[in-house]
């Protein structure tokens, strides 16, 4: 008895995990700093956030508006993911000088190729303006009214900050409007492009390995911040210089094992712990399988095309790779959420909130109907919910010249008043240049097998009186027309029409059928769709505000967190495998054997250039390895999302120990629901970055550069 005692014990210290569920916000620190150190964090709060001092938070910045990047030395050097900096590295990539083939390295500043395009966002300063924006707030009021208050407020609170032309102040709801805070932020907008390794490394595994561990993609772009001659932000201009940071942050050398305190801090998007059941039923059975199909279905066009033609491999990889991310993640959260049982898990929570808002007079007035007043709207309204999704889907990754052809739309709407306004010109060159960078990366059959692969399922899938009105009938006939005839999607034509403009042409151009198919599709959805959507996600917005209040009031002890929201956060844990299969157990890491393992050369996913192959059969791997083992990623236990990619993953004492860029299949879920035992993030050890700017980059130039902490 003592020893099955002994070994219950046992069994439960060794297979605990240290996962820590949560995206944590780095102003209030203070709070949840002594939970950290238990994991082993050696800073101090004033070291992670401080707005009188430099700390971390100064080395961190939101890159492009999507993902994360940090600062690894004083001259601005920035680290972030390949896939961050695909767009920017494909846009300056041709057959002639393929960077995304085979990589570019700049040897001094001035091969350092601008973006004028990207930018970096500082977080300044991160408030709690929680009871500022409250401020006249009565339980009394109608919704109308408080909302309008609170504007108000947020109208004053941001009104009386006085700063430059860069920074920004705006007040975020955070939680579902249960707390506000104000956000300083800065932009700065010179950002050149340093260093990137082939695809062969940066996105080595391709959609293969995406979402996947074991993992061993060099995931990493190197980047550059530039300012004027006083250090200010600006846009690009060849004389400014690189930027001075407040702080960078430094490289950990040292070697690495299971259970090492690990932190993410960057920019999580989006993540969705509170939908109610009805919702999560929703999301789960209906919605996002429609869209992994009709994902499905242009990626199966797409994929063959560009393995079979080099030009369409170059034009289609940054619209591919966009598909086809979201497409696996899809899928592996139903997998996930199926697993976890999580409409059980819901439904149990569920019970608990309402018996909780049963107990006791006051919480019935206030919870007592939220959840089943959430579940009826839910029902009620899921219908316009389901087509905003599919619209979108077919609009914004379906046929592409539906959204090229709606820009010519300026001329038939507004042809009288450009001219009137002597503004027609400017506007002629501007669709010039539209179409020139449409046309790049265009392929007009391709589209069209995308546009009769795809209509038909949009059709399918949005209620009849949802639709365009006799597009059901007809759409074959359109396309072919389309096609065939409009002179919008033959470059000459288009570009002729744009030279010489006149009556004759606009005549011609109100009845393209391109134009006009673009036009009913976005009307449907704007007659028909978006004012049901909009008023069903108002009231699901002020619903979701009570819910949440609820149980911040109700279970004062339960431990919570704000859902990501694109602001800045912390996620902290250890770095651990984890084993999410029966039978099976994931290392915490992985090494460049494993590269050579996964090499074929006949799968475009695991080519390898000849260089790293002999670099590899050299084994020089220099001051990189660990147990004369190079590493190439690693997992630990953060809550991270969409937006962490390029994220530093940091050790207890600051240190950069990685660079994060995914998650593993299994854990993809964690939008939704966070698991403990399997979810794990991936990140390139930075060890590997190094190596691989060092050794395989010959940009030792960028090493010395950055302080290396043994
Ligand atoms: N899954 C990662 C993220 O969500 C990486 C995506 C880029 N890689 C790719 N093979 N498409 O962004
Ligand atoms: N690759 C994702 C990104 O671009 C991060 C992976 C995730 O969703 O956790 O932000």
């Amino acid at each position: 008895m003592k020893n099955h005692i002994l070994s219950i014990a046992f069994l439960f210290v060794s297979t605990i995990s240290m996962a820590v569920e949560g995206m944590w916000i780095p102003s209030l620190i203070k709070m949840f700093h002594s939970d950290m150190k238990t994991y082993g964090l050696e800073l101090s709060p004033e070291q992670i956030y401080d707005t009188n001092g430099s700390s971390l938070k100064d080395a961190i910045v939101q890159f492009n508006g999507g993902c994360t990047a940090e600062i690894v030395s004083d001259q601005g050097l920035l680290l972030t993911n390949h896939h961050c900096g695909f767009d920017a590295i494909q846009r300056h990539s041709s057959v002639e000088n393929n960077y995304l083939k085979d990589g570019f390295w700049a040897m001094n500043l001035s091969e350092e190729i601008p973006c004028p395009w990207m930018r970096v966002t500082f977080v300044r300063e991160l408030t709690d303006v929680t009871e500022n924006v409250m401020e006249g707030i009565t339980d009394k009021m109608s919704t109308e009214d408080m909302e309008k208050t609170i504007q108000n407020n947020i109208r004053l609170l941001v009104g009386r900050m006085k700063h430059g032309p860069s920074v920004k102040v705006s007040v975020k709801p955070f939680n579902k409007g249960n707390q506000y805070f104000m956000l300083i932020t800065e932009d700065y907008n010179d950002i050149r492009l340093v260093g990137t390794p082939p695809s062969a490394i940066g996105k080595y595994g391709g959609d293969t390995d995406n979402w996947v561990w074991p993992r061993h993609t060099g995931d990493f772009a190197v980047f550059r911040i530039y300012a004027d001659e006083n250090n200010n932000s600006s846009k690009f201009e060849t004389a400014n210089k690189p930027y001075k940071p407040a702080y960078f942050l430094p490289i950990s050398m040292v070697d690495k094992e299971e259970g090492d305190f690990t932190m993410v801090y960057g920019f999580p998007g989006t993540t969705d712990q509170h939908y109610c059941k009805e919702k999560l039923d929703f999301i789960m059975n209906q919605e996002r399988p429609a869209r992994i199909k009709m994902r499905q279905s242009s990626l199966d066009l797409i994929k063959p095309a560009m393995n079979s033609d080099a030009k369409i491999g170059i034009q289609y990889a940054s619209k591919q790779a966009r598909i086809a991310n979201a497409w696996k993640k899809w899928i592996g959260q139903l997998g996930g959420l199926q697993q976890l049982d999580a409409l059980s898990v819901k439904e149990d929570w569920e019970n608990e909130y309402k018996d909780m808002a049963n107990s006791d007079r006051e919480f019935t007035n206030r919870f007592g109907t939220v959840l089943d007043d959430l579940s009826n709207l839910q029902n009620e309204n899921q219908r316009y919910e389901f087509a905003n999704s599919i619209f979108f889907e077919y609009y914004i990754y379906g046929p592409e010249f539906l959204r090229y052809a709606r820009e010519f739309g300026v001329l038939t709407k507004q042809y009288e008043t450009l001219v009137e306004k002597g503004t027609l010109d400017e506007t002629l060159e501007k669709l010039k240049g539209h179409v020139a960078s449409f046309y790049k990366n265009y392929n007009k059959d391709l589209d069209q097998a995308i546009y009769n692969a795809l209509t038909p399922l949009y059709l399918d899938y949005t209620e009849a009186d949802l639709q365009p009105s006799s597009l059901a009938e007809n759409w074959e006939k359109i396309g072919n027309d389309i096609f065939k005839n409009s002179m919008l999607m033959d470059l000459e034509s288009v570009n002729s029409m744009l030279d010489n403009f006149n009556k004759k042409c606009l005549k011609k151009l109100q009845k393209d059928p391109a134009l006009q198919l673009a036009e009913q599709v976005v009307s449907a959805y704007l007659t028909k769709i978006r004012p049901s959507f909009i008023s069903f996600t108002e009231k699901e917005e002020v619903l979701m505000q009570t819910y949440v209040e609820g149980i911040l009031t109700m279970f004062p002890d339960k431990k919570t967190w704000a859902d990501a929201n694109s602001t800045l956060r912390i996620a902290y844990g250890r770095m651990e495998g984890s084993a999410p299969h029966d039978g099976m157990k994931y290392t915490h890491f992985t090494t460049i054997d494993g590269v050579m393992q996964k090499y074929d050369p006949e799968n475009p996913d695991f080519v390898l250039t000849d260089r790293f192959i002999e670099l590899y059969n050299k084994k020089d791997f220099g001051q990189y390895t660990q147990d004369g083992e190079l590493w190439v990623c690693f997992t630990a236990s953060n809550h991270t999302t969409g937006g962490n990619s390029g994220s530093p993953v940091i050790d207890g004492k600051g240190r950069l120990m990685g660079i994060n860029f995914d998650r593993s299949w299994e854990s993809t879920m964690s939008d939704f629901m966070f698991d403990e035992s399997r979810c794990r993030n991936i990140a390139v050890d930075i060890r590997y970055v190094l190596w691989v700017i060092d050794k395989y980059g010959g940009a030792t130039h960028l090493i010395d550069e950055m302080e290396l902490a043994r």
